[in-house]
């Protein structure tokens, strides 16, 4: 059965919707987006997508197509209309269609911003067998450009380091700039050195991930302690445990890097214990 997805103010069969060859998102990958999760037909941290979403428009000059009340209304309709329990909700706006190419902005007042969502199910999203046995990463340099805070749809390089990762036999790829671990290809990372969470701290260097901040959160509120800070590839091989989080893998444990089982080779203490509170505490607030 078809999916019923949503652009620019209609619901459609995904085999009906469509967005011009013009659109500046898929000529010049001028384009926004944000992926929710969904649990038992709610969805989580609703609130920290919108905001993150209201501030890549601001940073890149983009006007929001709908009020933050509406696009969480949308978010619940396609849930509702896809019958959707377990998955993700993407959410991508384009600084629209000019009806021809050019590299400066258009006139938003001419040019209306493309606004699309989907679903997409993913039945045994929270009990994913991977959490249980742990990922495996390679490390790559990271060449992306110099505003990863802002989320743009410019996914190549990260597209890219995800098959260098899979050649390699990995599950995914951790950057390195400068020395230090940005981040991995769709999620901020995390070590564990006698019981202390290490992550880098928030700059434009990185995505704010929303996981990020609610998992730092629950881990201060369990009285965990968390520096946050950049680290080599050197100290993440040499730590306890290692982790990831992103809103459609939660967090999500690594038990090697470059080939350097970290431990005894399996998920870690930490890691299991927040992926439980993460998953307990968004579920309970879920919306
Ligand atoms: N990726 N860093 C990068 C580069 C990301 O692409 C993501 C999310 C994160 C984690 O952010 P959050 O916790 O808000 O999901 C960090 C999404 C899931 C994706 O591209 O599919």
């Amino acid at each position: 059965m078809s999916r019923t997805v949503y652009v620019n103010g209609s619901y459609l069969p995904e085999e009906s919707a469509t967005v011009s060859i013009f659109d500046r998102g898929f000529l010049m990958a001028d384009g926004v987006y944000e992926v929710t999760s969904v649990l038992g037909g709610k969805i989580l941290d609703f609130p920290g997508h919108a905001a993150r979403l209201q501030r890549s428009l601001t940073e890149l000059e983009m006007a929001s197509p709908v009020t933050m009340d509406e696009l969480l209304e949308i978010h619940r309709e396609l849930v509702r209309l896809n019958d959707l329990d377990e998955g993700m909700i993407y959410l991508q706006v384009t600084r629209g269609n000019p009806g021809d190419r050019d590299f400066a902005f258009p006139d938003p007042a001419t040019t209306p911003s493309t606004l699309v969502l989907f679903t997409q199910s993913k039945p045994g999203l929270a009990d994913n067998p991977l959490a249980k046995k742990g990922i495996k990463v390679i490390s790559i340099e990271d060449i992306r450009w110099g505003r990863r805070d802002i989320k743009t749809v410019q996914l190549l390089y990260p597209s890219m380091g995800k098959m260098m990762a899979k050649k390699a036999g990995c599950d995914d790829a951790w950057m390195v700039e400068d020395g230090f671990v940005t981040e991995g290809t769709s999620n901020n990372v995390y070590i564990v050195k006698n019981g202390r969470i290490i992550t880098r701290k928030l700059s434009n260097e990185i995505l704010h991930g929303i996981t990020r901040a609610a998992v730092l959160r629950f881990a201060a509120e369990a009285q965990m302690e968390v520096e946050e800070r950049s680290f080599t590839i050197e100290e993440a091989r040499a730590a306890d445990e290692a982790f990831f989080t992103s809103a459609s893998a939660f967090v999500m444990p690594v038990v090697e890097i470059d080939g350097t089982a970290l431990g005894n080779g399996t998920p870690g203490p930490v890691s299991a214990r927040l992926r439980e509170i993460y998953l307990d505490e968004s579920l309970k607030a879920a919306i």
